[in-house]
């Protein structure tokens, strides 16, 4: 399928296992893309087998000097923007263990993740939109979490960062949909990413038991949504929150436990 055909496309943490995916399937629909990240050598490892359809830009989402920046780069070396897939996400893992619960988060470990989560999400849409506007309009689709819709144990600002951006989203929709601008938001569950896989060992065997599909998302299944929210057969598709996760959300807490124990009573 060639969706993209002409379009311009702009992912933010291009260079990570969920974002390469997605700039790769960007392009193989006929689109071109601006894969950008905090790491410039990623950028160039994603951009690089993609040819003169990607050019790699480096970036840092919690800076609003460089956000517009990677938009003017995109106008600049494509001629305008169609398509802003915001996707980066705070992945320091020395940080990472410090985002626990409202008593013990260091504050500067929130004020650090919602700048790079949520607010850098807003940025690239303030600096975007009005590049969209004068295309005729355009598709974001913010990547949120279902940590965003549901609570957890730990990782508080992670998931209030997430569930920003589903708001967010909804806003963006309303206020710019008269000029054909659409907004819509994903959540995924586990994706198994090489970095995901190497930072929690024995992850999958816990996942398995509460997802209701065979196998586990990749970052290729997130792309292919990414590729339908971004392209015109998604037309009427505005202020959603998709989630991605294999059912993961779709049942009750219990289920696992339930499943093992009516298996364990029919052996
Ligand atoms: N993998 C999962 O299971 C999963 C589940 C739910 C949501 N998500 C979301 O999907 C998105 C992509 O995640 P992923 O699994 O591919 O992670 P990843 O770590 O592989 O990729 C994230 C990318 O963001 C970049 N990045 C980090 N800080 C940045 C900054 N300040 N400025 C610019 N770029 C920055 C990183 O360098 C990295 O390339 C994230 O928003 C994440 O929260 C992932």
């Amino acid at each position: 399928m060639r969706r993209l055909e002409g379009k311009v496309a702009v992912v933010t943490g291009g260079g990570g296992g969920i974002g390469s995916a997605v700039a790769n399937r960007i392009v193989r629909e006929g689109g071109k893309v601006v894969i950008a990240d905090l790491f410039e050598d990623s950028a160039r490892a994603a951009a690089g087998p993609l040819g003169e359809a990607a050019l790699a830009v480096q970036f840092d989402a919690s800076d609003p000097v460089s956000i517009e920046a990677m938009v003017t780069a995109a106008v600049d070396h494509f001629g305008g923007i169609d398509i802003l897939h915001n996707n980066a996400a705070m992945t320091d893992p020395a940080k990472h263990p410090l985002d626990t619960t409202p008593v013990d988060i260091p504050i500067e470990i929130w004020d650090e993740i919602i700048d790079i989560n949520l607010r850098g999400y807003l940025l690239g849409c303030k600096y975007a939109i009005p590049h969209m506007i004068a295309r005729g309009g355009g598709s974001i689709i913010n990547t949120a979490s279902n940590s965003g819709i549901a609570g957890d144990l730990a990782r508080v600002a992670y998931g209030a960062s997430k569930g920003g951006i589903i708001t967010l989203s909804k806003y963006v929709a309303t206020q710019y949909g008269k000029q054909n601008i659409r907004c819509n938001s994903i959540s995924p569950g586990v994706v198994l990413t090489p970095a995901l896989e190497a930072t929690v060992p024995g992850l999958k065997e816990v996942i398995q038991r509460h997802i209701l599909t065979p196998e586990f998302g990749t970052p290729d299944d997130i792309a292919a949504l990414i590729a339908f929210l971004a392209s015109d057969e998604s037309r009427y598709i505005t202020g959603e929150n998709i989630s991605i996760s294999g059912g993961g959300l779709s049942h009750q807490p219990h289920y696992a436990d339930l499943l093992a124990m009516m298996e364990q009573q029919l052996s």
